[in-house]
């Protein structure tokens, strides 16, 4: 919304969430304190903020101004019921519609702009058309691609944009071209796709589907690379050179995390078994299935190589984010392997660039595994690698961060335990001068 506000000054985008703390926070004089950390998100911000860019928790108030409504609630997935760990969770899509309808007096486009299953609009359109004042309604999916991290980068030069619509009315294809025109101010045309709605909707899944199931398939493969000699850097480039395969997310890695590709992947499970397509359904799942293998033998080799106990341990996590340049640390690869080393009584001792200590300890609270005494006890966070690294028995790398690479690792040696320990979980780190220091070191895939 920002980036469309940004880019078309001439449209006012109000951004409205019930949450009045993120609200206070996009609204803070200091836009560094926005409450996501985004490569040039706050330079987006400050230039449009107040100009045509407004935060509130006034929802009528921006429901009943609005020509356009964008829906970007959370859709997590299921943790009751029904579907109960795969299906998405639609209640707050619900709410958002039923909210609509009531404060709506004139025709508004509404737009889905939260990722949803299939057919979702269906269900929008009859609570909106059965609930509302009479008025029209025309509903667009326009699902977002934009990737944690790169996120301002993406939108302002996106691959496509895609916006489905009932394509088959006068009324549906005039709501289309309503956005496309939106998209058009700094989009080209030619990159502004559209749709059926369901074929719209379902993209989406698919995408993400595709993205995390490259990331399984070359973590598949990464451990047959230990166990035969074969380095998985090498195997990603010799195949990413193949013009059908391309080289993009073949990076092996502890496991994906982030709030998009395991709600996805679920969901899309789920739609495929609720049509007793299980044949289908089995085959993605497995994409999860070898994700949660990576991220649980990462753990556990950590474990054996420091000759089976990790117990009254110092484990030093470099990195908490589920990836780099980003804040955000929903399934988050760190917050699994640590919640294994734990079991095992290990002490971890984290360093994130980004994210909050308060942040930390609310991941691993919500896990339930442990008592948050607990979690206090065994778990600290500190800010710098350093304060982190000293002492301890061994070192993992969690995230990606560019300032991990630039570290001092001779003075990090020095002071941990020996014999000196270092799990690569990310592939950024340099084998032979890390093992020319005197770490032991580990890996994946190599
Ligand atoms: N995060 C991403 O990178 C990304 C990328 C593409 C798509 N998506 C999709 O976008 C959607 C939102 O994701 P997110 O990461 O921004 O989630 P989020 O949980 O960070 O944000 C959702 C916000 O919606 C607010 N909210 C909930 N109900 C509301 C209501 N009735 N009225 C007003 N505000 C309400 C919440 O307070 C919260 O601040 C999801 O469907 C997700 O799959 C996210």
């Amino acid at each position: 919304m920002a980036v469309i506000a940004q880019k078309c000054p001439e449209i006012n985008v109000t951004v409205v969430d019930i949450n009045e703390k993120r609200i206070a926070a996009w609204n803070d004089e200091n836009v560094e304190n926005i409450p996501i950390y985004e490569p040039g998100l706050s330079a987006v911000v400050a230039e449009a903020r107040d100009r045509n860019l407004f935060f509130s928790t006034d929802v009528d108030a921006a429901i009943d101004k609005a020509d356009m409504i964008f829906i970007s609630v959370n859709t997590p997935t299921k943790t009751y019921g029904i579907g109960k760990g795969m299906a998405a969770d639609l209640k707050y899509i619900e709410l958002c519609a039923r909210q609509i309808a009531r404060v709506a007096k004139d025709d508004k486009i509404v737009i889905e702009k939260s990722t949803l299953p299939v057919r979702t609009a269906e269900a929008l359109k009859s609570i909106l058309d059965n609930t509302g004042n009479g008025v029209k309604f025309q509903i667009l999916s326009n699902p977002e691609f934009l990737a944690e991290g790169t996120a301002v980068e993406d939108l302002l030069d996106p691959d496509r944009v895609l916006i489905g619509g009932d394509i088959d009315t006068t009324e549906g294809m005039d709501a289309v071209q309503a956005l496309v025109d939106v998209y058009a101010h700094w989009v080209p045309k030619d990159q502004i796709l559209t749709t059926n709605v369901w074929s719209s909707e379902l993209s989406k899944l698919t995408a993400n589907a595709f993205l995390a199931q490259r990331v399984s398939s070359i973590n598949s493969l990464s451990e047959l690379c230990e166990k035969t000699g074969a380095d998985v850097n090498e195997v990603s480039r010799a195949i990413g050179m193949d013009s059908r395969i391309g080289s993009k997310f073949l990076k092996s890695s502890v496991g994906f995390g982030g709030s998009c590709f395991q709600k996805d992947i679920l969901n899309l499970v789920y739609i495929a078994k609720s049509f007793g397509l299980n044949e289908v359904a089995d085959y993605w799942e497995q994409v999860i299935i070898m994700n949660d293998h990576q991220k649980k033998r990462f753990a556990e080799n950590i474990v054996k190589t420091l000759f089976n106990t990790v117990s009254g341990k110092k484990i030093a996590f470099l990195g908490w984010a589920f990836k780099k340049d980003t804040n955000d640390t929903r399934e988050s690869a760190a917050i699994y392997v640590a919640d294994y080393l734990l079991n095992e009584q290990a002490e971890i001792v984290i360093y994130d660039p980004k994210v909050t200590e308060e942040q930390i300890y609310a991941d691993l609270d919500y896990l339930g595994t442990r008592s948050e005494e607990e979690n206090r006890k065994l778990v600290k966070v500190v800010n710098t690698p350093v304060n982190a690294t000293e002492g301890a028995h061994a070192v993992a790398v969690l995230t990606e961060w560019d300032e991990f690479k630039e570290l001092d690792w001779n003075e990090i040696y020095k002071k941990m335990l020996k014999p000196a320990f270092l799990f690569d979980g990310r592939k950024i780190l340099d084998r032979k001068s890390k093992e020319a220091i005197g770490f032991q070191f580990y890996s994946i895939g190599n």
